[in-house]
């Protein structure tokens, strides 16, 4: 889809579609009261007939209007005005797209970006309708031998009441690339394991390499040996595909400034590996590579952004398989740290494949590392589907990244890391073991990965319950895309 931003007077406007939001109680936005001005008080009248209700959710599309070029228009609820805060500007988008999509409209304008929100400004709305627009239209159709319907729209304008000045432009490209680097997240999520493997996302690394002109490394198994990164390996170990460890460096400013490391996990399918999961859903655990997806995607935001920071992604990918290679409950691997791990359960192997990863990262001498992992079931439970668990050695770090959640409604919660927890994963015979039991099984997870990045400035998001969705929606979200991009886009603004 195309996006534009540009002022516009609506009832001079030509489009398939004019798209203006009305408050409970049938009160008009600035825009469609300028409209209902120029067209002799048609939209009020149905409002007082009772056809517009304003009420959030309800819709009403006007095959014409009189006086107005335009072919159609649709009038949106925003429900109480004063109610009207950012989960409602985003309904009231949603419903927007839903809409224009059951229609033959191959372009409409939405006069959106002079609702009142609450402590947000017009960036903040442009950027949500492109995110959310640019979702609607979002079909993982590849693999379908015949593709399923494309929309019709092609193209959406913003329509503003005054010339928009740079900010909104800018903020209007940002958002495309935002945009940008969600699909690709989502398209890699989608895949099923048997095409999208270690080397797969090896290969897309090497592409994106070539387009954008980041340096890429991929490490094999051999290298990894070398390196004494066993806990790693003990993952792949029982699995015919070779791991791989894949980092993309992007630099976009000075030599000397240490960059920002991203670190993906990369597990292309797990299926608990000896610790076999059970049956129902296992489908699902292609999703367990979000992670290293969602860096994927940041990275591409922010080539296309020629944001001026220096960022690298370090991606461990890897299968969790069971054969007769494969980590047994009780064995016992030395990580690149040097520490042992004993291995409980096979099914805890995010851990294993990001400590020798995060132990890895430190080489670019970063200034902080972000680690980004669907983990653990036991956050789905804590968080659900709507944040992102958030741990972090240091508080102004994990403040940081939940700022940027919430501009980005990509949210992220801050949980603890307490050292009262870490006992939980003592073991009789290995410096720890890989399991610290049923109880705060996000918080252990994370304090097992603390243990690797003592010498950096560290977070860690648990994105399991938000990178996709199941049921009949099932498909990947592209989260954290928008979260990660934001941090980044601060981080640059702050070094200038
Ligand atoms: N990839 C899973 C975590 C997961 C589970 C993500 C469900 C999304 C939905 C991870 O490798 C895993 O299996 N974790 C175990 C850890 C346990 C054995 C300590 C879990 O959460 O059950
Ligand atoms: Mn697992
Ligand atoms: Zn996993």
């Amino acid at each position: 889809m195309e996006f534009s931003i540009k002022q516009s007077n609506p009832e001079n406007q030509r489009s398939a579609c004019l798209v203006f939001g009305v408050f409970e109680g049938g009160q008009l936005s600035p825009a469609a009261h300028q409209l209902d001005l120029a067209t002799h008080h048609q939209l009020s009248d149905l409002i007082a007939r009772g056809d517009v209700t304003g009420k959030a959710g309800n819709t009403v599309m006007l095959q014409t209007l009189s006086g107005a070029p335009a072919e159609r228009v649709l009038l949106v609820g925003l429900g109480k005005k004063e109610e009207f805060k950012e989960k409602q500007f985003i309904d009231a988008v949603r419903t927007t797209c839903v809409t224009l999509h059951k229609t033959i409209c191959k372009d409409a304008v939405l006069y959106f970006t002079d609702l009142p929100v609450k402590a947000r400004d017009e960036s903040w709305k442009i950027n949500q309708i492109i995110l959310l627009s640019a979702e609607s239209i979002y079909r993982a159709d590849e693999l379908k031998s015949k593709p399923a319907d494309k929309h019709s729209l092609r193209k959406m304008i913003l329509g503003c009441d005054k010339k928009p000045g740079s900010t909104a432009q800018h903020a209007l490209t940002q958002a495309c690339a935002v945009a940008h680097g969600m699909k690709l997240a989502k398209d890699l999520s989608n895949l099923p394991g048997n095409i999208c493997t270690p080397t797969y996302l090896a290969e897309q690394a090497k592409k994106m390499g070539e387009d954008h002109k980041f340096k890429v490394t991929v490490l094999e198994e051999k290298d990894m040996e070398k390196l004494g990164m066993h806990s790693l390996l003990s993952v792949s170990r029982g699995s015919r595909q070779p791991a791989k460890l894949i980092t993309l460096e992007y630099r976009g400013a000075d030599k000397k400034q240490k960059p920002v490391v991203l670190v993906g996990k990369g597990l292309t399918f797990d299926s608990g590996g000896i610790s076999l999961k059970p049956g129902a859903e296992m489908d699902e655990m292609k999703y367990d590579m979000c992670g290293a997806a969602s860096v994927f995607g940041t990275m591409l935001a922010i080539a296309e952004m020629e944001l001026k920071l220096n960022v690298v992604a370090v991606i461990p990918s890897s299968e969790n398989m069971p054969d007769g290679a494969a980590s047994k409950p009780g064995d016992i691997v030395k990580s690149m740290a040097g520490l042992t791990i004993e291995i409980l359960n096979t099914d805890a192997e995010g851990r294993l494949i990001l400590c020798d990863a995060l132990t890895y990262a430190a080489r670019f001498e970063p200034d902080t590392v972000v680690d980004i992992a669907t983990l653990t079931g036991a956050c789905v439970i804590a968080l659900g589907g709507v944040a992102s668990g958030l741990f972090s050695n240091q508080d102004q770090l994990a403040c940081e990244l939940a700022a940027a959640g919430d501009y980005t409604n990509d949210k992220a919660w801050h949980m603890p890391l307490w050292d009262e927890y870490q006992t939980q994963l003592d073991s009789n015979f290995a410096d720890m073991q890989n399991i610290g039991g049923r109880a705060a099984g996000s918080v252990t997870a994370a304090c097992f990965l603390s243990r690797f990045t003592k010498d950096y400035r560290w977070a860690h998001l648990d994105i399991a319950g938000t990178a996709w969705k199941s049921g009949k929606e099932k498909g990947a979200t592209g989260r954290p895309v928008p979260l990660l991009t934001q941090y980044l886009v601060n981080r640059a603004n702050t070094e200038k």
